[in-house]
């Protein structure tokens, strides 16, 4: 089968290159130039563990190829992915209008049965809007068939995610178009993933309540983290204790600086908006998210007490990118800290295994560093932001005599407090009591 993905973000390349490791024959198809002629020499323009290899096997193995022609991508193909981005307008709604232009085009080009399938999160009622901008710019008159197939990738372990996901949903409203993608997802019967066939909305809800549902789970723990501080009792139980109960799971019950990265904040927000539109308030979503924004304050507020006052203050950071194994940046709850500890006043060192550059050009004035080691030498004290794995198992003693004070904030509860207090720490953390060196 030949299949095309429009879009090579971070949605579309992987689908399109995790698609290709299916056997797929699969062109990947983007507007920018430039980001073309990179992939074609396997350059990817994001940080994501192995991606770049299943990009350049599936080159080498002829499943994949990239082209800039969007009649090229869509005469070709049997399905086509749309994976272009959706980002919010100021008021929360998604912008659909990358969305909208693709289906412009495949109405354009089409010439004979498709089955164009949405892959990017799009609000309820996305399948029908893109029907109706299809047919009204169809050259020729030739039936297609929408599918809603949403994904639910995680930055960092997105090609696991993809080749062995919990499940595949599919929203269609023809017997043919389910059929096709079944077809696709065949591999995937080996290891019986569960496939869900449904109709359109109900799909594209699905996305949306999975992911509103994941960060509310976040925001769920932090919000009894700052109960657990006030009444001396320890986060990292309780979520222990609760997600040993199977209806609960263990799973987004860590507490921290709040959730950022590409989907929760905008999904959340455009879920909000869905819900107004229909005269609905979404409560619970509309808290998720409010309980995160002032998750950030309440680390500053932290770091503040910590150090008494943060004007003059230098600070060690530890990870800016919205969580480990990505060089996103976007809503990182790092990046957000870093900016106010700077309006303060502070003094930043700052260190990130893959983000550093990026993140310069959004904190001015913060000095670049190569490692912890690097950013604790002279600095009041370190701040762990992002749960690398390289912050895991630090020399604590080379941290210590770095440090000017051995003051450890770890605002995402890497450390256990007693070996942090046995080795000379003051430490600070989420949802715990605050230790004394011992
Ligand atoms: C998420 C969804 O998991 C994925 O299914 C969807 O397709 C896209 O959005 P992603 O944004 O890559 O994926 O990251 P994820 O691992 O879900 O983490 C999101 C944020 O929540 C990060 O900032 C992370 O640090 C935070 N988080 C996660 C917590 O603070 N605590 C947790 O227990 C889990």
């Amino acid at each position: 089968m030949h299949i095309s993905v429009i879009g090579t973000g971070y949605v579309g390349l992987v689908t399109g290159a995790c698609f290709a490791e299916f056997g797929v024959n699969v062109t990947c198809m983007d507007t920018d130039a430039d980001r073309i002629a990179k992939l074609e020499k396997g350059d990817v323009p994001f940080y994501e563990p192995g991606l770049s290899e299943l990009v350049m096997k599936g080159m080498r193995e002829k499943h994949l190829t990239f082209t800039t022609d969007v009649g090229n991508a869509i005469e070709q193909a049997l399905v086509i992915f749309i994976a272009v981005g959706t980002p919010s307008r100021a008021d929360g709604s998604a912008d659909l209008s990358y969305v909208e232009q693709v289906g412009r085009g495949i109405g354009q080009h089409m010439k004979g049965y498709k089955v164009i399938a949405t892959k990017s999160t799009v609000p309820v009622g996305t399948g029908e809007r893109l029907r109706e901008v299809i047919k009204a710019h169809q050259g020729e008159d030739c039936r297609f068939d929408i599918v809603s197939n949403p994904e639910f990738l995680r930055e960092g372990s997105a090609i696991e995610d993809f080749l062995r996901p919990n499940r595949v949903i599919i929203g269609a409203d023809s017997d043919q178009a389910v059929a096709i993608m079944r077809d696709l997802y065949r591999p995937l019967y080996l290891i019986e993933t569960p496939v869900v066939v449904t109709n359109i909305p109900t799909a594209e809800i699905i996305k949306y309540a999975s992911n509103a549902f994941l960060a509310t789970k976040i925001s769920f723990i932090n919000e009894v983290s700052n109960l657990c501080e006030h009444v001396g009792a320890d986060v990292q139980v309780v979520s222990k204790g609760m997600g040993l109960d199977h209806r609960i799971g263990s799973k987004f019950l860590h507490a921290g600086p709040g959730f950022g990265g590409s989907c929760f904040p905008k999904d959340l927000a455009a879920l909000i908006r869905t819900g107004q539109e229909a005269g609905l308030s979404m409560t619970i979503p509309s808290s998720a998210a409010q309980v995160n924004e002032n998750q950030r304050e309440r680390m500053i507020e932290k770091i503040r007490s910590a150090v008494g006052n943060l004007k003059g203050k230098t600070f060690g950071i530890l990870g800016l990118s919205f969580k480990p194994n990505t060089d996103d940046l976007r809503e990182s709850p790092a990046i957000a800290i870093a900016k106010r500890l700077l309006e303060e006043g502070c003094s930043l060192k700052v260190c990130d295994p893959v983000a550093l550059a990026p993140a310069l050009k959004l904190l001015p004035g913060a000095t670049p560093c190569q490692d912890a080691y690097d950013v604790a030498i002279g600095a009041d004290a370190l701040v762990l932001l992002t749960e690398w794995n390289q912050f895991r198992n630090l020399d604590l003693e080379r941290i210590k005599t770095s440090l000017k004070s051995p003051l450890f904030i770890d605002l995402r509860n890497v450390y256990e407090p007693s070996r942090m207090a046995k080795a000379g720490f003051r430490y600070v953390s989420v949802g715990r009591q605050e230790i004394r060196p011992s």
